[in-house]
């Protein structure tokens, strides 16, 4: 089961080298930022909405001139984004048309284990590959030809979730090359908030990416790899960096907004890149920012932050008050966590009064407590780099991914405490589980560890303890570091409610 792919990483990889750009960088805040296209859905039944998504390779004018090739659902990048109710099942039929096994995983969805993409699930391409791999598959896993059916029923709430490629050992590489999309979950109680609504909504998908002369994002190649650069000797390797910073596929976009509010949808789908995001200049009065969400949904209450902290996967649903702002105003939207050409993201311009029609209520929704006492079960699990480093360089409680053993057993609907140890960064996300942050470094969480997570960012050294129902689906789930390199290093591991 091992095999089905070799976990094979450049030294760039490995030593978390910024790759660098071959080619001039363009001036920023050039490009209008690009919203991703919302998928029609095929049919609506009386059992579900059905969708079908085509993932095949294309090429995208990324920089101005540049033509770059992509691997893309529906052949863009990002993907389209698909729009469901809770409570509705969704079906998404996706056909690989691309040259190598796929796997779709739902980022946040609570579904069933069979359409979960769990990473050696692949939907292999339509001809020539299963004959040549046969005795790398897993032998335990639903491996399709051509497309399968992903099933969604979506029972949870309102939420900003995001669909993107898992196969095992090559996620990173996968949704470098742009197999990434948004999926909205809408439900009653957020329609029935007055916020910032329609064209005042925005999906902001965050990448970061370096360009090679030939046009292509540059990834260290699986050529360069362990047989040129024998074993990995860095086991700190910090993951894959780029210098241009891409919004929704655009590099540092400008929107054109009027001097009202608007709401945006947050998501880091960096592979390894976290930000610190400010706005410069920050509005004369009150924060920043207002968070009324965070991965899994609404906050009970609104809470205003100056900056927000985003590591990979994670998503923050806040609203901005550009009516604090003069007409004619630019703010950008900066990254105070880098430098150069990656300290800054996207420019708004305020170039128009307009109607306000929005504002954030004090109450936005409740979220069932979950104290310490309710939980019958902790564990613990450690998150660090291999002593030797290797292929296997980043491994959860001392070991490399492993399709075939299960490192934790929750009943279902139990509720246990996970308590997370890590040596550097690490994002850990929780497949099928809403999970609240207990406690960060033993004390309290932190002002961004509010409302219902599935990814939660560990800081070196720093313990993190997460308190989650283990309820909806019996079966396998994975769990693993969401720095898409570690993921695929060995840092990933499995669950399984029985
Ligand atoms: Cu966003 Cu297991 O992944
Ligand atoms: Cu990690």
């Amino acid at each position: 089961a091992g095999a089905v792919g070799p976990r094979l990483l450049g030294r760039a990889a490995a030593t978390g080298e910024l790759l660098t750009s071959e080619v001039p960088l363009p001036p920023p805040f050039q490009v209008p930022l690009p919203i991703p296209a919302v998928l029609p859905p095929l049919s609506r039944d009386a059992d579900a909405d059905r969708y079908e998504i085509v993932q095949r390779v294309a090429t995208a004018e990324i920089l101005p001139g540049l033509r770059t090739p992509i691997w893309g659902y529906q052949g863009t990048f990002p993907g389209p984004t698909i729009e469901s109710r809770s409570g509705r099942t969704t079906v998404v039929r996706h056909r690989n048309e691309l040259p190598v096994p796929t796997v779709v995983h739902l980022h946040g969805g609570r579904t069933p284990p069979d359409s979960d993409g769990y990473a050696t699930d692949l939907v292999l391409p339509a001809s020539g590959w299963r004959a040549a791999h046969q005795g790398m598959l897993d032998p335990d896993a639903k491996i399709t030809q051509g497309l399968r059916d992903y099933a969604y029923p979506l029972r949870q709430r309102a939420s900003g979730l995001w669909y993107h490629d898992h196969r095992m050992d090559f996620t990173g590489p996968a949704v470098h090359r742009g197999l990434a999309g948004f999926h909205f979950v809408r439900d009653a109680e957020e329609d029935a908030l007055p916020l910032p609504r329609g064209e005042r909504e925005l999906p902001l998908m965050i990448a970061d990416r370096a360009f090679a002369a030939d046009g292509s994002m540059r990834y260290p190649s699986l050529d360069s790899t362990l047989s040129t650069v024998p074993g990995v000797e860095e086991p700190y390797a910090a993951g894959v960096f780029g210098d241009v910073i891409l919004v929704n596929g655009a590099p540092w976009p400008v929107a054109e907004v009027s001097a009202t509010r608007y709401r945006l949808r947050l998501l880091n789908a960096s592979n390894a890149r976290r930000y610190d995001l400010a706005l410069d200049p920050p509005p004369p009065d009150g924060p920043a920012f207002t968070q009324i969400g965070s991965d899994q949904g609404l906050l009970d209450a609104p809470r205003g932050h100056d900056h927000l902290p985003i590591a990979p996967a994670e998503r923050y649903d806040v609203v901005v008050d550009f009516g604090r702002y003069p007409v004619g105003t630019e703010i950008t939207l900066v990254n105070r966590a880098g430098t150069g050409s990656t300290a800054y993201v996207l420019r708004f311009r305020v170039t128009r009064r307009g109607t306000e029609d929005s504002h954030v209520p004090d109450r936005l929704s409740t979220i069932e407590p979950l104290d310490r006492t309710r939980a019958g079960v902790i564990r613990e699990f450690s998150f660090r780099g291999a002593p030797s480093g290797g292929r296997h360089g980043w491994l959860i409680g001392g070991q490399p991914y492993s399709p075939s053993r299960i490192d934790a057993r929750p009943r279902l609907g139990d509720v246990e405490i996970w308590r997370f140890v890590a040596d550097v960064h690490h994002p850990i996300h929780l497949h099928l589980v809403q999970f609240r942050v207990l406690s960060r470094g033993g004390r309290e969480p932190g002002p961004f560890d509010g409302g219902l997570k599935d990814t939660v960012d560990l800081r070196p050294g720093e313990a993190v303890e997460v308190i989650a129902r283990f309820d909806g689906y019996r079966g396998r789930y994975m769990f693993h570091c969401h720095n898409a390199e570690h993921e695929d290093m060995g840092m990933m591991a499995n669950f399984e409610t029985v």
